[in-house]
């Protein structure tokens, strides 16, 4: 295990330095009070320091808490993003704030590095919705048929699978594998399923093979209220996480992966945007576009969520044991090949 380090403690001037800089990053816009400024002053403070001391990198996907990633993240970024900036990284230390198989994904295409989750108990509904057995036995079912699957998964399922895909290059990726293979197994979201195969004109049971997983933040949301929306804000741009029912999907102006929902309201002009997803995606939207306007519609994903200051905090002083992502290294070779072929198709 890394040796316990003791809690750096900043000066008057460098705590004030640090508001000063929290402030311009953006968390200004959401109003906190003096007081509250400078305790995450405090913690973001401490945790950049034990975060050269430990030679450590902190990447945060979009859904994390808007303190984490203006005040202590070195990259941010989706699923894709994430996994190709991990596997670059020349930190020893890889301190991930998401959810357990954006960590593993991480170890599996960087693992020379120690990667920790300080929120060791963040699943994913989709990713525990089956194990590396669950494909073994699809696959022998459908003879033939090419097995694929979404990000959100365990190291074992993407070990039985020949590809990975993300939200950001699905589409992409399923249409290069139908050109060489008639049937794909796609696990686990059976809603992303469907509506990649409604885009790329396909038939689920025929073409494609789903499994029965869903997102619970995603799946909650009513095709009804889009639009409800629209006649109460005229002109507003409704973007939807392909993780949505396909009932939703088919009535949003955009669907893709928490990427392309920024990229899209980065190069459009509407007089409001609508961002049916996780709500740090809104977060995230809001400082980085003041110029524009944004209708809340958001849920919170309790797994996105589990990961504070304080706990990336207590990895960088004394990481535990169930904090350190470890992998059987079979498995890894396997995962990191179908990670691979995503890669070099995407
Ligand atoms: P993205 O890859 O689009 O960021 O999605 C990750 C995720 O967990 C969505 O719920
Ligand atoms: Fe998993 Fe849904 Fe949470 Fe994303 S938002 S981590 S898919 S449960």
């Amino acid at each position: 295990m890394l040796r316990p380090l003791d809690r750096p403690i900043p000066s008057p001037s460098e705590l004030e330095d640090e508001c000063i800089r929290l402030e311009t990053k953006g968390l200004g816009s959401f109003g906190y009070v003096s007081s509250l400024m400078e305790s995450l002053a405090a913690k973001t403070w401490r945790i950049n320091k034990l975060k050269s001391l430990r030679n450590a990198v902190i990447p945060a996907h979009v859904y994390q808490r808007i303190e984490i990633i203006d005040g202590v993240a070195d990259f941010i970024g989706d699923s894709f993003k994430l996994a190709h900036l991990c596997s670059q990284t020349k930190s020893e230390m890889i301190v991930f704030c998401g959810v357990r198989f954006m960590a593993e994904t991480a170890k599996i295409m960087n693992p020379v590095k120690r990667v920790f989750l300080p929120a060791s108990e963040a699943g994913c509904s989709l990713a525990d919705s089956m194990t590396g057995e669950d494909v073994v036995k699809l696959k022998a079912l459908h003879p033939g048929a090419v097995a694929v699957c979404y990000i959100n998964t365990t190291a074992e399922v993407k070990a039985q699978c020949h590809a990975v895909v993300t939200s950001a290059n699905a589409k992409t990726i399923l249409k290069k594998l139908y050109d060489r293979y008639d049937k794909i197994i796609f696990v686990p979201d059976r809603l992303m399923a469907n509506n990649l195969a409604k885009d790329l004109g396909k038939t689920i049971g025929k073409d494609m093979i789903a499994w029965e997983g869903t997102c619970i933040v995603h799946d909650q949301f009513d095709a009804s209220w889009v639009e409800r929306y629209r006649r109460e804000f005229p002109g507003v741009k409704i973007l939807a996480h392909t993780e949505c029912t396909p009932s939703l999907v088919s009535l949003v102006d955009f669907h893709g992966g928490t990427g392309d929902m920024l990229r899209y309201v980065d190069s459009t002009s509407a007089p409001s945007y609508m961002l049916i997803t996780e709500c740090g995606l809104g977060d995230l939207a809001r400082t980085r576009f003041p110029g524009k306007t944004f209708v809340p519609m958001c849920r919170l994903c309790p797994y996105m969520k589990a990961t504070d200051l304080d706990r990336i905090e207590s990895v960088l002083l004394d990481p535990a044991k169930a904090e350190e992502i470890i992998l059987n290294e079979e498995v890894r070779v396997q995962a990191a090949k179908s990670l691979q072929v995503m890669f070099d198709l995407a």
